[in-house]
């Protein structure tokens, strides 16, 4: 009918007549909310990753309430809801295993609730990604906001970087440079303030993705957890929510082709952390974009990093926000041909619109592209037969004297045979060696945890060697660096080619020809393959038992197979 107004979704809960509308209505109004509430007003879930085992979250229970005000301020009625929060510090064996989980709840919460559109409240590395694949799967108006880096960590007159100050401050320690004294008093400087991690490492990576992909509002990957802005920030989604789901904005209008595109070259402008190749794979595909490891090779090539920042460089996420933050980006890669303009975002504007005026106020943080910090840095993507399906390495964080190496591997087959041995002063290993570790990816750790970064043998360290070729099917922290090959796709446990390294091979990378390759011969090959037998199973039961079972490869984004898609938000059946 001609002027009749769209029911909201929320209404088949609080529209209702009769036993189930009491049912809907009676138990919500137990906090004092008033009838007129239930009238037909946007329902905005605020969906919470708070948690005290989640540091970098820890504050979140403001920034809900920003959002809270926000949603009332335009009209709509807001509901906070708990999802699992994943704690990249604290959680074993790691973050990454629970990442599908928490999008199963993320995604089964909001389906099963009054929810008209949602705010996704996430920080810590693996809440963002989680997230979005769990609102991807149900596709309602959607806007994330993350909860910014902390202040810049300083130690004796220096910056010091989460994670990437961790390495280079145990290295020191392991060499004798530094007292354990001082360590100690280092690791109160480097976090001292509510936040994420402040270098451009997964977090800060995965909160410029959301800004990128356009889903975040612009500011949401620069602005300090603490700066009064990202209140704001929190505060103007919460209003802008209200509009989304009154225009009928879906999340599958902005997370399209293009805006993906766009992730990936903003990717590579920040130097950005090489854990959003298999997130945004994963979150892709929950919402039906096409995407893959050639994407990533081929839409990075062109790109300079721009971002003069820690694991990378020497600044931090505050100075980058000073510096213009990721609009300055956004706009260098626009007037370089890079930028899918006319993507939509969150507020209603294009990509363009929201970013052509932002201004560069420090080049030293945020280089042009004409003078870039380093040239042609986007994830390289490998092939050969030590990786048929495909292995990663981040240029822009290695040595360049390392892009094209030939060497002898010194071969690891577990985590615990590499932590046994790498301290043994009888280990034979000299810096032409290749660091090869078997049995961390998504099922052999299981959960594909960052221990690509092999520490370097003391041996080596006290002679001032500070990188090796380094080969894992495992990933690395976005806040480290080094010449380290991750993700090789199908993982040992899986019975890759990987599984069939010895001690003594020669293996050979060269970035420039993409190539990855183990000089053994494939009669060889096939011999050891013969005599190869998959490792015991690290569980028989539960949640463990269900992602070992079901788990994607590297490649294809570490999702559960059977979570791939979307089901779209619609629940037929009340539930009494
Ligand atoms: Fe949470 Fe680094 S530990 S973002």
């Amino acid at each position: 009918m001609p002027g009749k107004k769209k029911l909201l979704r929320s209404q088949q809960w609080f529209g209702r007549d009769g036993k189930m509308g009491f049912i809907y209505r009676s138990w919500v109004k137990n906090r004092g909310i008033p009838h007129d509430q239930f009238d037909g007003r946007p329902v905005i879930g605020i969906c919470n990753t708070y948690s005290e085992l989640t540091p970098c979250n820890s504050h979140f229970r403001t920034l809900a309430e920003q959002v809270k005000t926000g949603v009332w301020e335009a009209g709509g009625f807001p509901l906070e809801f708990p999802v699992m929060s994943l704690g990249e510090t604290l959680l074993r064996p790691t973050a990454m295993l629970f990442r599908n989980l928490a999008s199963m709840d993320v995604e089964e919460s909001i389906r099963g609730n009054p929810i008209d559109g949602v705010v996704l409240l996430m920080g810590c590395d693996k809440t963002t990604p989680s997230l979005l694949m769990g609102a991807a799967s149900c596709d309602l108006p959607t806007i994330g906001v993350s909860g910014g880096p902390m202040l810049s960590g300083w130690y004796k007159g220096q910056r010091i970087g989460s994670g990437t100050n961790t390495w280079s401050l145990s290295e020191d320690l392991r060499a004798g440079k530094i007292t354990k004294d001082e360590y100690h008093e280092a690791e109160s400087c480097m976090h001292r303030s509510h936040g994420h991690c402040m270098t451009m490492g997964t977090a800060s990576t995965m909160a410029c993705m959301v800004e990128a992909l356009g889903v975040g509002l612009p500011g949401n990957a620069a602005y300090p957890a603490v700066d009064a802005r990202r209140n704001l920030l929190a505060r103007g989604a919460g209003r802008r929510i209200v509009e989304m789901v009154k225009e009928d904005v879906k999340l599958s209008a902005i997370l399209t082709r293009k805006a993906f595109e766009n992730a990936i070259r903003v990717n590579a402008a920040i130097g950005g952390s090489t854990n959003a190749v298999i997130h945004l794979i994963a979150i892709a595909r929950r919402i039906g974009v096409e995407l893959d490891l050639d994407d990533w090779d081929q839409l990075g090539r062109d790109v300079h990093t721009l971002v003069n920042l820690m694991p990378n460089g020497k600044f931090l996420m505050e100075d980058f926000c000073y510096a213009g933050g990721l609009p300055a980006v956004l706009r260098e890669l626009g007037e370089n041909g890079l930028l899918n303009k006319r993507a939509l975002t969150a507020n209603g504007r294009t990509i363009w619109q929201n970013n052509k005026a932002a201004e560069n106020n420090n080049a030293e943080v945020i280089m042009p592209f004409a003078a870039p910090f380093k040239r042609d840095t986007g994830i390289a993507v490998l092939r050969g037969n030590l990786c048929p399906d495909g292995a990663i390495i981040k240029p822009s964080a290695a040595t360049p004297a390392l892009m094209q190496h030939k060497g002898p591997a010194v071969v690891f087959e577990d985590i615990d045979e590499f932590h046994r041995r790498i301290d043994d002063p009888k280990l034979k290993v000299d810096e032409n060696s290749v660091l090869v570790l078997k049995n961390c990816g998504p099922k052999g750790y299981p959960g594909m945890a960052e221990v690509g970064n092999m520490a370097l043998p003391p041996a080596l360290l006290k002679r001032g060697i500070t990188d090796m070729l380094r080969i894992s099917d495992a990933r690395m922290s976005g806040t480290a660096y080094g010449t380290v090959v991750l993700h090789v796709a199908p993982e040992a446990a899986a019975g890759g080619p990987l599984a069939l390294v010895q001690e003594g091979d020669l293996v050979e990378l060269d970035v420039a020809a993409r190539k990855l390759h183990l000089h053994v011969s494939d009669k060889e090959l096939a011999r050891r393959r013969a005599a190869w037998k998959p490792p015991a199973p690290a569980m028989t039961r539960g949640y463990t038992r269900l992602y070992v079972d079901h788990v994607n490869q590297a490649n294809d984004g570490c999702d559960l197979d059977f979570l791939v898609g979307k089901s779209g938000a619609a629940v037929a059946r009340d539930n009494h």
